[in-house]
């Protein structure tokens, strides 16, 4: 059985430096979890803001926010890459969790073990954007791995123009991680729905045009 993991990316920056860690570990994860694909949701700048007088039409209506729940539905677990920004998530990637787990009967993170890896140029390595969505997850019984976590402090040095980790201490401590969460995931899973509402939507909206046209 495959077993999906879902990454969401909390910066938008085309040189991300979060986002060479994640496709870092999607390459460390192809190589040693043969049963495991890493798939990156690369669209949150997408969603909305978070408005409850609007959500019961983009819920319906709005394909980005479909997708976007449709492809965590699928997931077994999600993975966060994040920076820090003031000691704390960034706002596209909170409003992205947030997104995902309304309308009230309809939260697409519950029972789906969650894994957050962080960077930062400082030393801190985004810790405490870390303990921020801990937090956040833990609002509706998210559970991930305890002790170590990971974090990649200097990150603007950290990397090969191969887009390699330089220090392989910190290769390991990833591969240590990896391989925690991605336990944590199999001995969790639970069946996912493979549901592709978006298509509908799609549908549905090209109808109404023709119609109108
Ligand atoms: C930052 N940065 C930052 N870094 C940090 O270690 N702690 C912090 O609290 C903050 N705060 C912060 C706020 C805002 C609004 C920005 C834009 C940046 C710096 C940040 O770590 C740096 O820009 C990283 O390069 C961002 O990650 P990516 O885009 O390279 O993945």
């Amino acid at each position: 059985m495959s077993i999906k993991i879902v990454a969401l990316l909390g910066s938008l920056r085309t040189e991300s430096y979060t986002k060479k860690l994640l496709l870092y570990t999607q390459q460390l994860i192809q190589q040693n979890h043969k049963d495991v694909v890493l798939e990156i949701y690369d669209n949150i700048g997408l969603l909305p803001f978070v408005n409850e007088d609007l959500e019961s039409d983009y819920y319906q209506n709005n394909k980005d926010v479909i997708r976007f729940k449709d492809t965590l539905r699928s997931a077994h677990g999600i993975l966060f890459a994040t920076p820090e920004y003031n000691f704390s998530v960034p706002g596209v990637l909170k409003n992205a969790i947030d997104i995902a787990t309304r309308p009230y009967n309809d939260n697409v993170l519950v029972g789906k073990p969650f894994g957050i890896i962080s960077s930062s140029p400082g030393v801190t390595g985004g810790i405490r954007s870390q303990m921020a969505i801990r937090n956040t997850m833990f609002a509706f019984g998210g559970f991930t791995t305890g002790y170590p976590e990971f974090i990649l402090g200097g990150a603007y040095q950290a990397f090969t123009p191969e887009g390699t980790l330089k220090n392989e201490q910190s290769t390991q401590a990833l591969n240590t991680y990896i391989n925690n969460y991605t336990s944590l995931v199999r001995k969790n899973l639970q069946p996912v729905s493979k549901e592709n509402t978006a298509t509908d939507v799609e549908k549905k909206s090209k109808e109404n045009k023709d119609q109108t046209n």
